[in-house]
């Protein structure tokens, strides 16, 4: 993606515009925007996000009856009201690695007939008084999507068409009509399954090897293929590069089920960690990393159609991403038998949020193959968004992941880009035991950026990451057939320091800023605050 330009200046991208190929300054990166130069339309599920049963993210999280903050059927509220102000567009339930131990039989009817189980998957009690309905009903408050994840630890083939049934089919057959005594007579149209979560790791209940994978999944998309033709699956990749089956394991599983399923899934958690050698210069680079696994797994699929000689394309379901490094041990990931309890309670910082925005950016940037991603995930588990008995707090990284919702529509524009950088010869190991390391990026841009065009080619949005954390950077745009009018929002995420975060006590610690308006032109200059995520809007 990157390549190394002369003496600290880096080009990115799409291959120089002969006019725009002149002398660089320091601290001025230059990029040229052509609104021919299309990347792809943005897919309306590209932002999506996730609630597993784990921790608080569905028991005191989203679904919490007896608070004060509840709704009639137990909801929260103000949780209700966030989601739906962000406008997550997708949301994946209920896993995870709980759905691996998970039957969704246990979570439907009625509720005092409902198991209490164990969770062997985070040590928890699991009351099922949520499940799957109760999904359904909160999603069409919330106004989202469902993407469902399905059992294939614990789980066959038969269990998943048969959910697909219960939720798809509308009447006449065993599974519809019990759905239908339960109360809900139409069926919920539910479109995007997850065949499996993180079959390649050895802590997934059920763990198998990538060929019996591969063929358990190819019998299920068979299988609910007959149930409901009209289905999106995606079948289950690699966890990440840190797992020393990364790659195989994908080619294996592809080459039994690609004829079968639609996508695959992408997870991948970041941290100021041993892996960046516990460097923010490095750290608010890692984003390099997510595009260099997009680009790794883009291969995979099409080598694997190539050899298949077929017609289909997949997608890429990104459907876990986030940071996650302190809350991932010990007390933080076992919830000792209670029901509840305070799990993977990940508290974000600036630099935090620095980093999702680059995330953002690398997703919009690959909205050619990528179609679905949820941030892992939405409400108290490593979240963008907290609780307590009276209020809802935004974490740092809240405000990228909003932009990104808000001004991340119609077409991703391929930009030329040339600037000033820095290097990262290379990273140091993931925490996850036995983590293999990942090689360095080279030449690093200090500001990453990328620009989307509305439909009606009147607003076009810039996302900027300033990776120089100490110094202000210019950002020169040249529009080669756009004319920007005027600015329709400028916001910017910084400050002075990389580690603050907003708790209940202080939650505006860090919010975004309102910067001053550039001067509108053809040719236009942009200052980006050391240390920063920001939007600019124009319209033109
Ligand atoms: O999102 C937290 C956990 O991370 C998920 O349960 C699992 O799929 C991943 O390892």
């Amino acid at each position: 993606m990157k390549q190394a330009g002369q003496a600290g200046l880096v080009v990115a991208a799409a291959p120089a515009l002969g006019r725009f190929a002149v002398a660089q300054t320091e601290q001025v990166t230059r990029v040229v925007v052509d609104s021919g130069r299309q990347i792809a339309q943005i897919s309306p599920q590209l932002f999506g996000s996730f609630l597993e049963h784990l921790g608080r993210a569905i028991y005191g999280g989203i679904y919490e009856p007896g608070s004060k903050l509840a709704d009639a059927d137990g909801f929260r509220t103000d949780v209700i009201a966030e989601v739906r102000e962000v406008g997550v567009p997708i949301v994946r339930y209920p896993g995870g690695n709980f759905v691996s131990g998970y039957h969704w039989l246990d979570g439907v009817g009625p509720k005092k007939d409902r198991p209490v189980v164990l969770d062997r998957a985070w040590n928890s009690i699991e009351t099922n008084q949520f499940g799957t309905d109760e999904f359904i009903e909160w999603t069409r408050k919330v106004g989202t999507e469902p993407l469902f994840g399905l059992n294939f630890g614990t789980g066959t083939a038969e269990d998943a068409a048969a959910l697909v049934e219960y939720c798809n089919v509308a009447r006449g057959t065993k599974w519809s009509n019990l759905r239908r005594s339960y109360g809900h007579e139409e069926p919920y149209g539910v479109k995007f399954w997850c065949v499996g979560n993180e079959m390649d790791g050895t802590w997934q209940i059920g763990h198998m090897d990538a060929r019996d994978y591969g063929m358990k999944a190819a019998d299920a998309a068979r299988q609910m293929r007959v149930v409901d033709p009209t289905v999106k699956l995606i079948a289950c990749g690699s966890s990440g590069p840190f797992q020393p089956t990364y790659i195989t394991w994908d080619l294996t599983v592809l080459e039994q089920c690609y004829e079968v399923v639609d996508g695959i899934s992408l997870h991948r958690y970041f941290g100021n960690d041993s892996e960046t050698d516990h460097d923010s210069r490095k750290y608010v680079a890692m984003n390099l990393a997510m595009d260099r696994q997009i680009e790794e797994i883009i291969d995979v699929c099409d080598t694997v159609r190539a050899q298949k000689r077929s017609d289909k394309q997949l997608f890429l379901s990104f459907d876990e991403w986030n940071v996650w490094y302190r809350a991932r041990s010990g007390d933080a990931v076992d919830g000792h038998r209670t029901f509840a309890p305070h799990l993977l309670e990940e508290q974000y910082n600036l630099e935090d949020a620095l980093v999702v925005g680059g995330l953002c950016n690398s997703l919009m940037r690959h909205a050619d193959r990528v179609k679905v991603s949820c941030l892992a995930q939405l409400v108290n588990v490593i979240a963008p968004l907290m609780t307590n008995e009276d209020r809802i707090l935004r974490q740092t990284i809240y405000y990228p992941y909003a932009w990104a919702l808000k001004y991340g529509k119609g077409k991703v524009l391929s930009l030329f880009s040339e600037g000033p950088g820095y290097e990262v010869a290379s990273l140091g190991r993931p925490t996850e035991s036995g983590g293999l390391s990942s090689p360095g990026f080279g030449q690093v841009q200090y500001l990453d950026v990328v620009a989307t065009l509305d439909a009606d080619r009147k607003t076009a949005n810039f996302f900027v990451l300033n990776r120089d954390l100490d110094n202000e950077q210019v950002l020169e745009i040249n529009f080669h057939d756009l004319t920007p009018t005027g600015v329709k929002a400028f916001e910017t995420i910084t400050g002075n320091d990389l580690k603050a975060l907003n708790t209940f006590a202080e939650p505006k610690k860090v919010v975004p800023q309102t910067v001053e308006s550039p001067k509108v032109g053809s040719r236009m200059s942009v200052k980006l605050p050391a240390r920063s995520y920001s939007v600019l809007s124009l319209s033109l």
